[in-house]
């Protein structure tokens, strides 16, 4: 695949610990019927975490289950819009029906609009700043009002290398992922007293449905910014996101971590 090494550490993720890091939790994982979100709840679920995948179109939260149950997994899916307060509240009351707890949020849904500013529209910079930011802050508000009461819990925010950056064409991408970065710091400190983990990854280029039919010129470009000198791989975040959702990093809260092979640093 263009712009990847043929070997490389990322080949050696799943080996690097045989310890389950997640037994019997409970995480919630938004966006996860695709991209990296799938591959965090894949790989929460190899760890021994009970799943409940959330995205837009039921059926495809389910077909995602389905494929880490068939890989001897624990996941259920339910379709809902992170950006809509019913639907954030009804996600909460399932998990909570299904598994008994909510130990793990990751807040992976997003999406992007890009257009530079002459050519955007408020409804794409509203459209983007409510699935991303919006989003965010409804499953954090309601997540961590469980956590809060349980006195543990660890929500893992997914904002992106442009919120640090901002980046041409995404003034509303930009801008949604650094209000996330706000939000992660400032529920991290009215979440701590209650033993309750907030953090954040700041994504560079990773190979997704969401990056895959960038155009040649563009995506040779980004590469040569990027040191590590290839795109990223989604295992490469959800090992990330595994160290944030797990005990290995108890001491770790209101942090942003960037998984950008050093691009922008
Ligand atoms: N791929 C990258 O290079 C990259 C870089 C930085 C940050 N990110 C961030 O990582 C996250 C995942 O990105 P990806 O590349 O896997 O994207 P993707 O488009 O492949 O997957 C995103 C998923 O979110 C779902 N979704 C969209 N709106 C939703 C909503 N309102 N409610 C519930 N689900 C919704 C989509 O249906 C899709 O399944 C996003 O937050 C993205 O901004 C990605």
């Amino acid at each position: 695949m263009t712009g990847e090494h043929p070997a490389s550490e990322a080949d050696h993720l799943e080996s690097w610990t045989t310890a389950p890091l997640l037994e019997d939790r409970v995480a919630i994982v938004t966006g996860a019927a695709r991209g990296i979100g799938l591959e965090i709840a894949t790989v929460f679920a190899r760890h021994g975490a009970n799943v409940l995948i959330v995205d837009l179109a039921e059926p495809d939260a389910q077909a995602a289950a389905a494929s880490i149950g068939s890989a001897g997994g624990v996941a259920e899916g339910i379709g809902a819009d992170v950006s809509n307060e019913d639907d954030v509240d009804r996600v909460i009351q399932t998990c909570q029906e299904r598994f008994g707890s909510i130990d793990v949020v990751v807040n992976n849904a997003g999406i992007i609009r890009d257009a530079t500013m002459r050519k955007m529209t408020l409804e794409d910079f509203r459209a983007v700043l409510d699935v991303n930011l919006t989003g965010t802050w409804l499953m954090t508000k309601a997540a961590g009002a469980v956590m809060r009461a349980q006195r543990s819990g660890a929500i893992v925010n997914m904002s992106s290398i442009s919120g640090k950056v901002g980046l041409v064409g995404q003034t509303n991408y930009s801008a949604a992922k650094a209000g996330i970065v706000g939000l992660t710091k400032a529920s991290a400190k009215e979440l701590a007293p209650h033993q309750v983990r907030v953090n954040a990854i700041q994504p560079g280029l990773i190979l997704t449905p969401m990056t895959e039919n960038m155009r040649d010129d563009i995506r040779e470009a980004k590469l040569k910014e990027i040191p590590l000198g290839r795109i990223g791989r989604p295992s490469e975040v959800a090992a990330v996101a595994l160290f944030l959702a797990s005990p290995l990093s108890s001491y770790v809260t209101a942090t942003v971590t960037e998984v950008t092979g050093g691009r922008y640093a």
